[in-house]
């Protein structure tokens, strides 16, 4: 990967997956933004991490493994297009201040499962800016749109990130599992597991690059850094361009297609390959709507020609779909459309 792709320096590494890469930049977080070395002596301090309540629930998990428990995981509602409201940010850091809960992270979407949705960074980075706190960013899904031309914009802000998770396995089609996790400073990289205070980190450490075992969570790995090698080494990035724009652009007319539909509705105009929809009757409750949804969804998984997913979100029952194939094409959506239609007859 090209360094000045986020930023012009940067410390990166692999792990097995964006949930222990999530774990692992939050550690680096608390090690590099609070006063205490939590990571000898602990802490008896109510630390807190900001995130929004559509982030994936490996953060939250993350932030109960770190001992801050429900109380440390500050959940920031989204706005109607289910992005972080960052409106109410600088609210809830004094609200959990009050509380005696000190805010050492901010966590944005790029973007969140559920929805496929991202968060506005650019504004995340410049709240995490003004109040000297940690910004890492989740892009283990949406985290390779960084290579395409035409979707980069949705990670506008990335920039500013003191640490950024990207799933191999996901967008950049690689088999599970590897993840890449990018630091924007060396130094707070290589501190995350040290048990040396900062101040004895020897330069040596940090010239250290090729052990990865000293910043990793992990110690014996696969040679996961291969798939990577490989992909780069035959296709070269541009690959990864034309496979994220091609599965953006696909959920994008998967939604309109949708839209097209007299009882079919989506729940967001879709930023990435994620579309969340739902077969609608104004003849019925949102109670039996929910689920005629379910039971559609139910029949497609037996039926085993298309796999859809669930969601919930404001009370109503989505069917959910990550175009992830790039040779889906759109008479596969017609066929996907269609074949619900004849459930509900
Ligand atoms: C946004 C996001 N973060 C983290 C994860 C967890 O990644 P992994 O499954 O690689 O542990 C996922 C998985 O779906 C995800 O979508």
């Amino acid at each position: 990967m090209r360094k000045d792709r986020i930023w012009p320096q940067l410390c990166r590494f692999l792990t097995s997956g964006g949930t222990l890469a999530n774990l692992t930049a939050l550690l680096s977080a608390r090690k590099a933004i609070t006063q205490a070395d939590i990571w000898n002596k602990g802490t008896v301090n109510q630390l807190g991490i900001m995130v929004s309540e559509e982030a994936h629930y490996c953060v939250d998990r993350a932030a109960r493994i770190m001992g801050m428990g429900e109380q440390g995981i500050v959940k920031i509602p989204v706005t109607d297009d289910f992005a972080m409201n960052t409106d109410v940010l600088l609210a809830k850091y004094e609200e959990a201040k009050t509380k005696g809960i000190e805010i050492f992270a901010i966590v944005g979407s790029a973007p969140s499962t559920a929805t496929g949705i991202f968060d506005d960074l650019s504004k995340i980075a410049a709240f995490a800016q003004k109040m000297n706190i940690w910004f890492h960013v989740d892009g283990a899904h949406g985290g390779a749109g960084i290579f395409s031309e035409k979707y980069r914009h949705t990670l506008k802000g990335i920039e500013h990130a003191d640490s950024v998770v990207i799933d191999g396995h996901k967008m950049m089609m690689m088999p599970a599992l590897t993840t890449a996790l990018l630091f924007k400073d060396e130094v707070n990289a290589k501190a995350t597991f040290s048990q040396k205070a900062d101040y004895l980190l020897s330069d040596s450490e940090h010239e250290d690059w090729y052990n990865s075992g000293k910043c990793t969570f992990e110690c014996t790995k696969n040679m996961m850094a291969i798939y990577w090698f490989a992909l780069l080494k035959f296709y070269g990035e541009e690959v990864f361009d034309a496979y994220v724009t091609q599965l953006y652009d696909m959920g994008k007319l998967f939604a309109d297609l949708i839209e097209d539909e007299p009882n079919f509705e989506v729940a967001i105009t879709p930023m990435s390959n994620i579309v969340c929809f739902r077969y609608c009757s104004p003849s019925l409750t949102l109670e039996r709507e929910n689920a005629l949804n379910a039971k559609i969804r139910q029949s497609l998984l037996e039926d085993g020609e298309f796999y859809i997913v669930q969601t919930k979100l404001r009370q109503k029952f989505y069917m959910r779909i990550t175009v992830m194939n790039p040779f889906t094409n759109i008479d596969h959506f017609k066929n996907l459309i269609q074949k619900i239609k004849r459930f509900v007859l």
